[in-house]
């Protein structure tokens, strides 16, 4: 079972962490608490301690039991240190090395790769240059933060700094424990739905979320890969990769083409407008009675490019059909020259789970409908297995 120890600091949002300790405890994990003084002014350690089955932590010196170096013991003995909410206070203290009570001591003897922060404060609080220095300092040497979110903060304003949902805090806690399948290793991905504009408001695209390539780029990234994620028109949000927004397939081409030559591994998961229009309008085209004609011509081929440039990289695509999907798949990794293709059917589309089938030449494997971030770990891992009997593929 893996031990979390969960630091809680003076915010407001501290009664979130209630909720979090509650959603760590059913998933399996064994969470043990620490609040500082100040937290306790906002919560009580009764609530965490009933929660969580354990006794909670807030003054070094009134332990009773000296035999043990709690604040070391705590340290070595977790397997993460999450801070949720974590304070203005708590993020200076660690990164100018002050350890003045139990939360701060326990930091200072842990090593940084197994600390997350997940910062709550006043917007002018987290956009103070010290602050953001402080969590520059930190991110440099290891430690990680979980971004705040814009809301309403406590103090009336609107602004960035409200704790991130807890939803996330918990999919960021169990990305960190993945096996590091990918550690060194350069991933890219292509995901959402292109755009081709006829006028400066109206284009042609598709219905795709982004979501299945949002979900890959998740799990490369909890698998330990450095992730660059190009991404279209889309509204999802992550963090820990190297994210480029694009529209059209001639600005996701130009991203793709640049970060090709130094990949390992590439997933493409983007849908891709096939057809461009022949000429746009700079102004937007007037209503007319007669109706319009738009004509369209055959669009950049993104992966069949990337499949002529490919040397060692291991060259992923996706096949969405209508009808005859594994044929039609095979068909479409023979002529971009793939190692592979993740084959799914419409249905897929828009949607947060889906069902894939994973196909070489020789083999469709078939993975169960799932919600897309589960698929997608799993699709990685299956991915590994079944690439060592690739040619070509690293
Ligand atoms: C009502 C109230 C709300 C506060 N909310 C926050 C907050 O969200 N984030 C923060 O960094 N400090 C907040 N503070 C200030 C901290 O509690 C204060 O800096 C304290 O020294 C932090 O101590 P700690 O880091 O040891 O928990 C708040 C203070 C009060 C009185």
């Amino acid at each position: 079972m893996k031990k979390i120890l969960l630091g809680i600091t003076g915010s407001i949002a501290a009664y979130k962490s209630a909720d979090i300790a509650s959603k760590l405890v059913k998933l399996g994990y064994d969470v043990h608490v620490i609040m500082t003084e100040s937290a306790t002014e906002f919560v009580a350690p009764l609530t965490f301690e009933t929660l969580t089955r354990n006794r909670v932590y807030v003054d070094m010196f009134r332990e009773e039991d000296h035999r043990q170096v709690r604040h070391i013991s705590q340290s070595t003995e977790s397997d993460l240190i999450l801070v949720a909410p974590a304070s203005y206070n708590i993020i200076g203290k660690t990164a100018t090395g002050v350890a003045d009570d139990f939360l701060s001591s326990v930091l200072a003897a842990a090593p940084a790769g197994k600390v997350i922060f997940a910062p709550a404060m006043n917007v002018n609080m987290y956009h103070n240059p010290i602050l953001q220095e402080n969590i520059n300092k930190l991110t440099k040497l290891g430690y990680r933060f979980i971004e705040p979110e814009e809301g309403m903060l406590a103090c009336g304003v609107l602004g960035k700094g409200c704790l991130r949902n807890v939803p996330s805090i918990i999919e960021t806690v169990e990305g960190f424990f993945h096996d590091k399948l990918l550690q060194g290793k350069k991933v890219l991905i292509t995901a959402g739905a292109t755009r081709e504009y006829i006028d400066p408001i109206r284009f042609i695209s598709n219905s795709s979320s982004g979501l299945m390539g949002v979900s890959l780029a998740k799990a490369c990234r909890d698998f330990g890969a450095d992730v660059t994620l190009i991404l279209a028109n889309s509204h999802l949000n992550i963090e820990g990769v190297n994210l480029i927004r694009v529209q059209t397939v001639a600005e996701m081409y130009q991203a793709a083409v640049d970060h090709f030559p130094t990949t390992d591994l590439m997933f493409a998961a983007a849908a891709v407008s096939d057809f461009k229009p022949v000429t746009y309008s700079e102004s937007k085209i007037k209503k007319s009675d007669t109706g319009l004609v738009v004509e369209l011509e055959r669009n950049t081929d993104i992966l069949l490019e990337l499949g002529k440039m490919k040397q060692n990289q291991l060259l992923i695509g996706f096949a969405a059909e209508s009808e005859n999907l594994i044929p039609n798949a095979v068909g479409k990794l023979n002529k971009k020259n793939l190692d592979l293709i993740i084959a799914n059917d419409l249905s897929n589309f828009a949607t947060d789970d889906g069902k894939v089938w994973l196909v070489t030449s020789e083999t469709a494997v078939e993975l169960e409908r799932k919600p897309k971030l589960q698929l997608a770990y799993d699709i990685v891992k299956m991915i590994l297995n079944m690439t060592n009997n690739l040619s070509g593929a690293k």
